[in-house]
Formats: structure tokens, C-alpha cells, sequence
């Protein structure tokens, strides 16, 4: 036992005392291209370890395909990317590998030029309209500091182990006059370990929606213009598991919702152990604080269902104000469907109390 310790040690202090990398890999390390064209970057994507996209313009119906990076790639994204116009599904933009990470200069832009394809129908009809960005198996990796613009319809789609988006500011601002829908900023679904930090986002849909997944984290947001931060709707899908979500030091202005859970109806599936914590919200037309369990095809039935319960639930310093024709909390749960529910420093005033809130858990105020 004692000499396997101080042969540790002794390759620990080798260790220590060794000199810089080797020269091969160092230069493995260094080696960083720059791409002024999509094709060319997707085709030479796995022999760089650095991937600067430099006004980068993606031709009409082509996805910017960065899928199965080597481990260890860092792609940059350097003035500003622009996508051709094509009505298709899309997406604009892919990644995926692990241990990537992705960033941009300082002064970069990824406009979705979203405008040609807005016409204030979204994903239920009009124009087809390319999703933005899959960060599907995108794992132990980073997103950060990204600007995007004017994305056609959703931002976001995450489907990845372990992932962090980080201080992405995502403007779609120009959509709320001008036809933009259903523009979710982060779309979270088939994950396990994804926090999203310090993300700013104006637009016209939710600004966080969590279809399934655990081990998930969104803090630091602000988030305006939209339907605000949403769990679900749960249920119907091939995972239908929501566990260990926590959405906390946020700011929700100017949007539908503050925060939201909604299951579907007829589905099951769970909601465990989400925490809403340190949520201040203005500006709210529609609800301060909705948790409904009657999803039916994107649209509230009234009737609740008890497949998908929400248990385990915290809700603390919720607060703010609503409008005064919007409604503070509102609480539709079937029988048995809601329980161990904790409430606290929850202060939503401005609008009206529901009448309609059902078997509303114990300690719980609606
Ligand atoms: C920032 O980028 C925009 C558009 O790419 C460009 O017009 C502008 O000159 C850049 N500003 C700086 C300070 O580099
Ligand atoms: C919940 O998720 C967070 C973030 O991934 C993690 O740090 C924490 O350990 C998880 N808690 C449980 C009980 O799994």
C-alpha cells in the first residue's frame, strides 16, 4: 500500500513538473479555419478543431449542417450569418457532438431574417417556416453568447444531455407588429441536464417550454413579448416526463403568462419536483401564475384530466402584477392529479381573482 502511495505521488509531482504539451498537440489544438461559405464548413467541419463562420450567408433550403463535430470542436459564428428564403421546414441551423462549444464574436449577428417568412400564423398554417437551431445530441457542451435575430418560427430546440446556453439574446421584437408567431425561444424536450443562463428574449411565443426532461435549470432570464415560462404541455408524446426543473431569478414582462404548466388531457406522463423561485413579472395579460391540466391540441378544454400529475411542486416569490382584465393564478387540477405543493412569498396583484380554479392542493392560494 505504502509504495503504490508514494508512486503516485511521484508520477503526481512528475506531472506537475512536465513541460508544455507536445508540439503535435499543440498544433492539433491550433488548427482553426475560417469558412466564408456553408458548404465549405460542413464539408471540412471534422478536420478543424476551430470552425470560424465569417459572414457566413446559407444558401435557400440548406441547413447549416455541423453535426457530428469531432469532441473537443469550438465553432464560432463571426459577423453576420444570413439564410437564403425558402418556404421548408428547415432546421437553419444544426450542431451536435460532444464537448463542442459554440460562441460568437463580439459584434456578431445570426439574422433568421424571419420577416419573409412572418405571417402571423406560425406553425398553424400560412408559409412554411424553417425552425431555427437543433441542439439535438448536443452533449457536455456549451452554447454562449449568441445574438440571433428574426427567427421565421421556434428558436431553440434542445434535445441534449447536459448542455449549457448561456447569455443568448434572442430579438424577435420586430415580429410582435409584423406577424411573428409561435417563435418559442427554448424549446426543451428528451433531455437530461440542460441550463439555460442569462438568456434575453423578446418574442411572440414561450419563452421557455419544457416538453420532457430532468435535471433542468433556467436562471437569470428576461423574458418580453411572449407567453412567458411554460412546462409542457406535458403528455402525448414518446417522453412524457418532466422531473427536477427549476426556473428561478427571472424577469416576465410584457408577455401572455408569467408562468405556466399545462398537461394534456387524456395523456400520461408527469410533472415532479419543478421550482419556480425569485419570478418577478409586468405586464401580464392573460395569467400571473396558470397551472392547468386540460390541454387538448394547443387549447384549453376546461375539463381537466388526471394522467399527468404535478406533484412536488414549489412556487416561491412569485410577484408582481398583471393587467387589470388579465387573472392573477389560476389553478386547474383534476381530482388527486395535484399534491405536496409548496407556496410561499407569492404576490401577484393588479388583475382579478379565478372563479374557476378546481381541487386546488392544500396551502396553495387561487
Ligand atoms: C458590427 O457589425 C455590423 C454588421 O455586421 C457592422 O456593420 C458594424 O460595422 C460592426 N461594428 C463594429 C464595431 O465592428
Ligand atoms: C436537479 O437538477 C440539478 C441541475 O441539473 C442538479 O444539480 C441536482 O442535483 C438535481 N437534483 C436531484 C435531486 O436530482
Amino acid at each position: 500500500m505504502r509504495t503504490s502511495l508514494i508512486s503516485l505521488l511521484a508520477v503526481a509531482s512528475v506531472a506537475i513538473a512536465a513541460p508544455a504539451p507536445s508540439r503535435v498537440s499543440q498544433m492539433k489544438r491550433s488548427t482553426s479555419c475560417t469558412f466564408t461559405s456553408a458548404a465549405s464548413a460542413s464539408a471540412s467541419k471534422k478536420s478543424c478543431t476551430t470552425i470560424v463562420l465569417d459572414n457566413i450567408e446559407v444558401p435557400a433550403g440548406e441547413t447549416l449542417d455541423l453535426t457530428d463535430l469531432t469532441s473537443g470542436t469550438r465553432v464560432v459564428f463571426k459577423g453576420e450569418t444570413t439564410f437564403g428564403y425558402e418556404e421548408w421546414d428547415g432546421p437553419l441551423i444544426e450542431i451536435s457532438g460532444s464537448n463542442i462549444i459554440v460562441a460568437g464574436t463580439s459584434n456578431h449577428t445570426i439574422n433568421g431574417g424571419g420577416e419573409r417568412w412572418w405571417d402571423g400564423e406560425g406553425t398553424n398554417g400560412g408559409k412554411t417556416k424553417p425552425k431555427f437551431f437543433y441542439a439535438h445530441d448536443l452533449d457536455d457542451s456549451t452554447i454562449t453568447g449568441l445574438n440571433v435575430k428574426n427567427t421565421p418560427v421556434q428558436a431553440f430546440s434542445v434535445e441534449s444531455n447536459n448542455l449549457v446556453l448561456n447569455a443568448i439574446t434572442i430579438d424577435d421584437s420586430d415580429g410582435d407588429s409584423n406577424g411573428g408567431h409561435n417563435t418559442d425561444a427554448f424549446d426543451v424536450g428528451d433531455s437530461n441536464g440542460v441550463t439555460i443562463r442569462n438568456a434575453v428574449v423578446m418574442n411572440q411565443d414561450d419563452c421557455l417550454a419544457v416538453n420532457s426532461g430532468k435535471n433542468i435549470v433556467f436562471t437569470g432570464g428576461t423574458c418580453s413579448g411572449g407567453h412567458g415560462l411554460s412546462i409542457g404541455s406535458v403528455g402525448g408524446r414518446s417522453d412524457n416526463t418532466v422531473q427536477n426543473v427549476t426556473i428561478s431569478d427571472s424577469v416576465v414582462k410584457d408577455s401572455e403568462n408569467g408562468i405556466r404548466i399545462k398537461t394534456n388531457s387524456g395523456t400520461t406522463g408527469s410533472v415532479s419536483g419543478v421550482t419556480f423561485s425569485n419570478i418577478q413579472i409586468s405586464g401580464i395579460t392573460d395569467y400571473g401564475i396558470v397551472f392547468e391540466q386540460d390541454y387538448e391540441n394547443g387549447d384549453p378544454t376546461g375539463t381537466p384530466t388526471d394522467g399527468v400529475p404535478i406533484t412536488d411542486l414549489t412556487v416561491e416569490k412569485v410577484t408582481g402584477t398583471v393587467e387589470s382584465d388579465a387573472t392573477e393564478v389560476y389553478i386547474l387540477c383534476a381530482s388527486g392529479a395535484c399534491s405536496d405543493w409548496t407556496w410561499s412569498g407569492v404576490s401577484v396583484t393588479g388583475g382579478s381573482s379565478s372563479e374557476k380554479c378546481e381541487n386546488v392542493p392544500s396551502g396553495t392560494s387561487c
